[in-house]
C-alpha cells in the first residue's frame, strides 16, 4: 500500500483526490463518490491528533471503513510533534487499514489559527518540520501535507515545502490562496507551478475546480488535483471521457458513453436518483436514525440543487425521517418523470416539466 500513488504517476496518470470536508465527508459520502469514481483517493475530514490519542472511542468510530473507500487517507491537525507522532501510531494500527496520513496545515479559521494549529504552521516552519519528522519516525505510513500558498504572503512557499520534503513528507497539496484570504479572492496557481520545479515530491493543486475540462486546464505539469465542493451535487465530476476506453475503470463503475458531452459527464435523472438512494442507504448503515435524517437532508437537496423542476419535492426531502420515507419520495419522482428518466437534467432536457410545476 505504501506509496501506491507512484504506480499511477509512473503510468502518467494524474492523481485525483476528494478533498477533506468537515461535517460532510463521512464513510457514506466517500462510498457514494467511489461508487461512480472508483479511481479517486478520499481524504477524511480533519480529526484532532490530541483527541485521537485521548479517546479510543473517537479512533474506533472514525478510522474503521469499508473496502470500497480504500485506499483511505486520514487527515489530522494539532501543533505538538510528539502528540502527532502518538496519533500516527494509533492510525497506523493494522486493524484500521489506513493508507496514509495527511496533516492539516491549511485551516484558516480564527480559533484554529489562534491556538497555533492549521495554517498557523506556515509561519512556524521549525514546528512543521518537527511534526513531519516525528510522524515519519513513528509510522510506516506515508505522510502528506495540505497547506496554502502562504499565511499572509510573508512566507516563502518553496522554502517551506523543501523543509517538509527534507522531513520526509511524501506529497503536498497546495490550495491556491493564503490563509489571510481564507475563502475569498482570486485563487492563484502560478506559485504552485513554480513550486513543482523545485521539489521532487508530487504536488497537487486545489481550489475551485469543477470538473475534468476545468482541471485539465489547471493541472499542467502538476501531479494531480484535489476537488471538494463541486462534488456536493455531482459525484460524476471526477470522471473524464478518456476513461471510457479504460477497461479496468469500466469494470468498476457504470457510466454511459453518450452522457459525455464536451468532456463533461451529464448523468441522467435515473442515475441521479439511484445515487441519492445509495447515499441514503449507506448513511443509515453508519449513523443512528435521528443523526441520519439530519445529515442526509443536506445531501439530498444538493443532488437536485440545479434542477428547478423538482422544487415541489425539495421540501419533503429536507424533512425526510427515514430511508423508507426517502425511497417513497424518490419513487414518486420516478413515477412523475417516468418518460424522462433517461434524459439529462443538467442539459435542461426535461424543460417542459418546469412549466407544469
Ligand atoms: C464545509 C467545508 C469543510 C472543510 N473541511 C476541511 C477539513 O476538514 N480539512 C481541510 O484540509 N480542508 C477542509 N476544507 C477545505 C477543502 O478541503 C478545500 O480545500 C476547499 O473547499 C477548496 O476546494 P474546492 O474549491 O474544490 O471546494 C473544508 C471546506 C469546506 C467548504
Amino acid at each position: 500500500m505504501k506509496d501506491f500513488w507512484k504506480k499511477q504517476l509512473e503510468k502518467n496518470k494524474k492523481l485525483v483526490f476528494l478533498a477533506p470536508m468537515d461535517w460532510y465527508w463521512d464513510s457514506a459520502y466517500r462510498q457514494a463518490m467511489k461508487r461512480v469514481s472508483p479511481h479517486i483517493f478520499c481524504v477524511s475530514e480533519f480529526y484532532s491528533a490530541d483527541w485521537l490519542i485521548h479517546s479510543r472511542f473517537l479512533a474506533d468510530s472514525v478510522l474503521p471503513h469499508t473496502e470500497m473507500e480504500d485506499p483511505l487517507i486520514i487527515q489530522i491537525f494539532g501543533k505538538d510533534p510528539v502528540i502527532f507522532a502518538n496519533a500516527a501510531k494509533i492510525i497506523s494500527e493494522s486493524k484500521y487499514n489506513i493508507a496514509w496520513i495527511d496533516i492539516n496545515m491549511w485551516c484558516p479559521a480564527k480559533k484554529v489559527v489562534r491556538s497555533w494549529h492549521g495554517s498557523c504552521l506556515l509561519i512556524n516552519e521549525q514546528t512543521a518540520f518537527e511534526i513531519v519528522k516525528h510522524m515519519h519516525e513513528a509510522t510506516h505510513l506515508p505522510i502528506s501535507v495540505k497547506t496554502r500558498l502562504s499565511f499572509d504572503w510573508n512566507q516563502n512557499l518553496i522554502n517551506f515545502i523543501k523543509w517538509l520534503e527534507n522531513a520526509w513528507a511524501s506529497l503536498v497539496t497546495i490550495h491556491g490562496r493564503t490563509a489571510k484570504q481564507a475563502y475569498t479572492g482570486y485563487a492563484d496557481f502560478t506559485n504552485i507551478y513554480e513550486l513543482k520545479k523545485h521539489v521532487s515530491i508530487p504536488v497537487i493543486c486545489n481550489w475551485d475546480i469543477v470538473n475534468y475540462t476545468d482541471w485539465m486546464k489547471k493541472v499542467k505539469e502538476l501531479d494531480g488535483i484535489m476537488l471538494g465542493r463541486a462534488s456536493f451535487w455531482n459525484p460524476w465530476c471526477f470522471i473524464w471521457e478518456p476513461q471510457i476506453n479504460d477497461d479496468d475503470f469500466i469494470e468498476k463503475t457504470w457510466v454511459k458513453r453518450e452522457n459525455f458531452i464536451d468532456g463533461v459527464y451529464h448523468p441522467t435523472l435515473s442515475e441521479i436518483l439511484e445515487a441519492m438512494e445509495f447515499h441514503a442507504e449507506k448513511l443509515v448503515e453508519t449513523k443512528w436514525e435521528k443523526k441520519w435524517s439530519l445529515e442526509i437532508r443536506k445531501h439530498l437537496v444538493q443532488y437536485l440543487k440545479n434542477f428547478p423542476w423538482v422544487k415541489k419535492y425539495r421540501k419533503r426531502l429536507v424533512t425526510t425521517e427515514s430511508v423508507d420515507n426517502t425511497r417513497e419520495i424518490l419513487e414518486e419522482i420516478r413515477k412523475e418523470f417516468s418518460e424522462d428518466l433517461n434524459k439529462r437534467p443538467s442539459l435542461n432536457e426535461i424543460e417542459k416539466k418546469e412549466e407544469n410545476l
